[in-house]
């Protein structure tokens, strides 16, 4: 896809305000008008991780395509997995608009959104509906005002058990009250056990386990980063995504950062990154994690699996740099390779962590 697509789509999107422009962008894939660009393939940047083959490590974050309307035209742009959601049981609104902001000059965002979805019913439709075969995960909640937040996580785990591919614990939004409380030691141990019981059961029925991530702020201490890295090694999860977006405002002077809200984009890359690579080396060099944050680029992307992602996602950057980001990231990642001279981007994992985790 043309930079010039990219340049001319992006002039006419920032014209509306962020949530009307995400919408049209929406439509726009639906309707087919934005060209795919599927990269071709590469061996070098194949991967099973958690028992899924990835063919590419590039994946859209969740909240983009929150009610799972576009996630066949989502990996038509060259991503390797598309991520859906987040998904509460039931519908919600959100809160009062406007609640998503463009920090242009410093390419990010901030939303306060607060899960706006059309809950589990519609979205199970439309994944029922696909024919696509490709990596789809589903990002799972839970609702505002519900009495039982871990029971909404096990409702999510059983409505979508047989159409996803992975699923993600989404406990690290900052714009649900209280949720983050959930990343805290005793309240994570409820948690996991719960939805990892039902995982259980459903694997028992359908003969297929599901893997199952957990998704983290960014905003840890490094007391809260050793009790999540505990609860984690003491139950059969099946790997981490790091991060959700931060609270902090550290070194932006954007205006608009005075906004409340979840911040995102490339002044989250740092902070992100540092995290995961310290909640690496908590958990050993093995257990699957997905980076995310600030990624707008090859060199970035690989920047995250140097600080120890096996898979990475974007959102933001995506925004500033049109539907022809994740194929060129993708086609950057074999250009990359061939430089580095690896066989596998898996080779790479891991060579920075050290570096990235003492900025943590
Ligand atoms: C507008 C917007 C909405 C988001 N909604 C969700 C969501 O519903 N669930 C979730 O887990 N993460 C959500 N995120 C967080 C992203 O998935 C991602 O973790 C974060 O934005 C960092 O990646 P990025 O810098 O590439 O955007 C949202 C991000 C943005 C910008």
């Amino acid at each position: 896809m043309s930079r010039l697509f990219d340049t001319l789509g992006r002039r006419a999107l920032f014209l509306f305000d962020p949530e009307t422009a995400h919408g049209l962008s929406i439509k726009g894939l639906k309707s087919g008008l934005v060209p795919t660009c599927r990269p071709a393939a590469d061996p070098r940047l194949e991967q099973v991780v958690a028992g899924i083959r990835f063919a590419n490590p590039l994946g859209m974050a969740a909240g983009y395509d929150k009610n799972a309307e576009v996630p066949d035209q989502l990996l038509g742009l060259g991503f390797g997995f598309a991520e859906v959601g987040t998904l509460t049981p039931l519908p919600q609104a959100g809160n009062p608009k406007p609640r998503m902001f463009r920090l242009e000059g410093e390419r990010g965002v901030i939303n306060r959104l607060g899960f706006n979805n059309e809950g589990h019913a519609a979205a199970l439709l439309r994944l029922k509906a696909r024919r696509g075969e490709g990596v789809v995960g589903v990002n799972i909640g839970a609702n505002k005002d519900s009495a039982d937040r871990i029971a909404d996580y096990v409702l999510g785990i059983r409505a979508f058990y047989d159409v996803a591919t992975y699923f993600t614990v989404n406990i690290s939004s900052p714009n649900t009250p209280g949720l983050r409380d959930l990343q805290a030691r005793a309240s994570l141990a409820e948690l996991l056990a719960a939805v990892l019981a039902a995982r259980k059961e459903e694997a028992g029925r359908s003969g297929r386990s599901v893997p199952v991530f957990l998704k983290i702020a960014p905003d840890l201490t490094p007391d809260g980063m050793d009790d999540i890295a505990a609860e984690v090694l003491s139950h059969p999860l099946d790997g981490l995504i790091i991060s959700n977006t931060t609270l902090s405002r550290e070194g932006v002077c954007d205006p608009q950062a005075k906004e409340a809200g979840g911040l995102s984009g490339t002044p989250l890359f740092i902070r992100s990154t540092a995290v995961l690579a310290a909640m690496r080396k908590r958990l050993g060099p093995d257990l699957p994690i997905i980076g995310v944050g600030g990624v707008s680029s090859a060199e970035t992307a690989l920047e995250k699996i140097r600080a120890g992602a096996h898979l990475v996602q974007l959102y933001s950057c995506m925004v500033y740099e049109g539907p022809g980001l994740p194929g060129r990231i993708v086609r950057g990642l074999s250009a990359l390779m061939e430089r580095e001279g690896v066989s596998s981007i898996a080779d790479l994992r891991g060579s920075k962590t050290d570096y990235w985790a003492e900025k943590a």
